[in-house]
């Protein structure tokens, strides 16, 4: 007997519980299908015959890593430099005023992908004359690894204006390279929002911008109060533009879309 691959009547509701419960990720069975699609590509890397040998192999400690290999094929790692422009004027503003209150800094991009949302936190405050400690995390090491690289393709570093190209970037054949400047403000680690927290804060500022839209009601409200709580007094949370905190039970005054004030 041939066994049930994804391909067939695989059920995926299993692996969907356990991405929700592990990451957040919700996955109701409006998703079921699409998780069956990119399931399949997991089986065929892995050589697994079926969505029970692969929930099975998921649940392995010694297969930690899997977990983020699955969210990388669920969910999107979409960014870009500058997203959501007007967040960076303001972020720009904030790091001018806590330098005149001769505070250093302290930012974390929660969800920075490749790292386009961090480095440009990092472009923001050279240009702002300003020296601060950016922490940028992600549940892919995929994704981070690409962070930490800091190389991009030309399409993507278009986006950044060009005299700020010449300035901090460097030429890599046909890609930019994030320059020194850029670096060394940055810290780059692995991190489930959904685990153990590890680092003090308190944060200045978070951005937290297109993860939680993948969350259940229930981890989103946990999770902008954990960000509450590492936040300094009057420190901001910045969400997605196309996120809202509005239906949820949090501690935060809005103070224009996607930017939230403790
Ligand atoms: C669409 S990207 C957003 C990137 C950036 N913040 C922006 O707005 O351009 C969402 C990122 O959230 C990450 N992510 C999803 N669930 C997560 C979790 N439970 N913990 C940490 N990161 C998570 C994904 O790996 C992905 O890189």
């Amino acid at each position: 007997m041939m066994a049930k691959g994804v391909g067939e009547t695989g059920d995926v509701s299993e692996i969907c519980a356990f991405v929700q419960r592990t990451t957040g990720i919700q996955l109701g069975e409006q998703k079921h299908i699409m998780v069956r699609a990119r399931l399949a590509k997991r089986l065929r890397a892995l050589g697994l015959p079926s969505v029970t040998a692969y929930l099975d192999y998921l649940k392995q400690p010694a297969n930690g890593d899997e977990i983020t290999q699955l969210i990388d094929v669920l969910t999107t790692n979409k960014t870009s430099f500058y997203r959501e422009s007007r967040h960076f004027d303001l972020l720009s503003e904030r790091l001018g005023l806590l330098a005149e209150r001769g505070e250093e800094p302290v930012i974390w991009s929660a969800g920075c992908s490749s790292g386009e949302e961090p480095y440009t936190m990092s472009l923001v405050a050279l240009r702002a004359r300003v020296q601060a400690r950016i922490l940028a995390t992600d549940i892919s090491t995929r994704v981070l690894g690409m962070a930490k690289a800091g190389r991009y393709a030309a399409e993507v570093v278009a986006d950044v204006p060009k005299d700020v190209q010449q300035r901090y970037f460097t030429k890599a054949g046909a890609e930019s390279e994030v320059g020194p400047a850029m670096r060394e403000q940055i810290s780059f680690a692995p991190l489930n929002l959904l685990g153990e927290w590890r680092m003090r804060g308190p944060f200045h500022v978070i951005f937290c911008r297109n993860v939680m839209i993948y969350f259940d009601k229930t981890t989103r409200e946990q999770l902008v109060g954990r960000f509450h709580e590492k936040l300094a007094p009057g420190g901001l949370l910045f969400i997605g533009l196309s996120e809202s905190l509005s239906g949820l039970n949090h501690p935060y005054r809005l103070v224009e879309p996607g930017v939230y004030l403790r």
